[in-house]
């Protein structure tokens, strides 16, 4: 079956918002770079829930799964370590679950799952994560564990997904390289406002090692019919503007853009989108090991390992404690 892409009324909306509120550059020749943080609107779209799935399974992609992997068997035993013996796993854009179902496998963590609790914004990838974790029987044998899904978005609605995931245990909130689609400041600060000081959690990155295969799995089929949904939905016509992708090594951000050759006359006049200005509909952080270390423990303390390559680097941890407040000397 093949799926509509044209975005209703409500995506339109969302982005023609997000337009508005885009925090503009201007560029060397006055010309604006239009910075469109989308990630959740990107995923409403009909078929993008396909469409990632196919990239996730293209093969100049699935490198950076596997070096995910590879850096959790390496660092397996430390991992463990870190985590309490029995734990909810709150599973943030959890896509088909699969990816998650192989960190928990390579991590040897299956069993330590007391509930499992998928998060999404898309039903088809609620759906699929349910599948697959029945299917891999996470939690204590025989019966494996719950699965409760909660369709929230984990950045606007963070307060309601905690509220909702069981409370009995520990929590592992498992982001993983999700979150180098997002502003990292403006994550880390989400949670650590949201999450109990007994919960985890998991972040991870590919590190800019090799910028060459950085940029191929960007390529991956499929992730230029996704994102030009984006600028058809803002009123484009797939001719008015031209794919590119780059490597912004001021902010370590993979980017994919459009550069505007011709302006729908709305999106002129009312937001001032003009011909030569660019449009990054999607940003992806690839930091150095230090970079991505020095940001996680501005908020929070645990374990940060990479794998023997150094190209991918994860961290697992709890909130950072607040510094004691020093004692005032006595005055007697
Ligand atoms: C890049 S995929 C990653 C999927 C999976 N975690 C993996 O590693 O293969 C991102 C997933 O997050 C979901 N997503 C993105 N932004 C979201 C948000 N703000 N709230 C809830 N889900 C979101 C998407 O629907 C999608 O399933």
């Amino acid at each position: 079956m093949v799926r509509s892409t044209v975005a209703t009324r409500e995506i339109r909306q969302e982005l023609l918002q997000l337009l508005h509120t885009s925090s503009q550059q201007e560029h060397q020749e006055g010309k604006k770079v239009w910075r469109l943080a989308l990630s959740d609107t990107w995923y409403k779209h009909p078929g993008s829930a396909d469409s990632y799935n196919n990239i996730a399974q293209d093969k100049d992609y699935m490198p950076m799964h596997a070096t995910e992997i590879e850096a959790v068997l390496q660092n397996g035993e430390a991992i463990r370590r870190s985590l309490p013996e029995s734990f909810t796993l709150a599973d943030l854009g959890c896509g088909d679950g699969k990816h998650t179902f192989m960190i928990m496998e390579s991590a040897k963590l299956r069993d330590r799952i007391s509930s499992y609790c998928p998060v999404d914004i898309s039903d088809i990838m609620l759906n699929e994560a349910t599948k697959t974790a029945y299917a891999a029987r996470y939690g204590p044998a025989p019966n494996g564990c719950s699965v409760d899904r909660i369709k929230r978005n984990f950045v606007t609605e963070l307060d309601q997904v905690v509220a909702g995931v069981s409370r009995e245990k520990p929590t592992l909130y498992l982001l993983g390289a999700t979150y180098s689609n997002f502003d990292r400041d403006e994550m880390l600060s989400l949670f650590r406002k949201s999450i109990r000081p007994i919960d985890y959690l998991y972040v991870s990155a590919q590190l800019l090692a090799d910028g060459a295969s950085v940029q191929r799995q960007y390529l991956a089929k499929g992730a230029e019919t996704m994102v030009t949904d984006v600028v058809r939905s803002l009123g484009f016509d797939r001719t008015d503007v031209t794919f590119f992708d780059r490597y912004n090594s001021e902010r370590r951000e993979m980017e994919l853009y459009f550069l505007v050759n011709r302006v729908p006359e709305e999106l002129a006049e009312k937001y001032g989108v003009k011909q030569g200005d660019e449009i990054v509909v999607l940003y992806s952080y690839k930091p150095r090991f230090l970079d991505f270390e020095n940001q996680i423990s501005k908020y929070f303390d645990g374990i940060v390992f990479t794998n023997e390559k150094e190209n991918y680097a994860g961290f697992i941890g709890q909130l950072r404690r607040l510094e004691e407040p020093t004692k005032e000397p006595s005055s007697a």
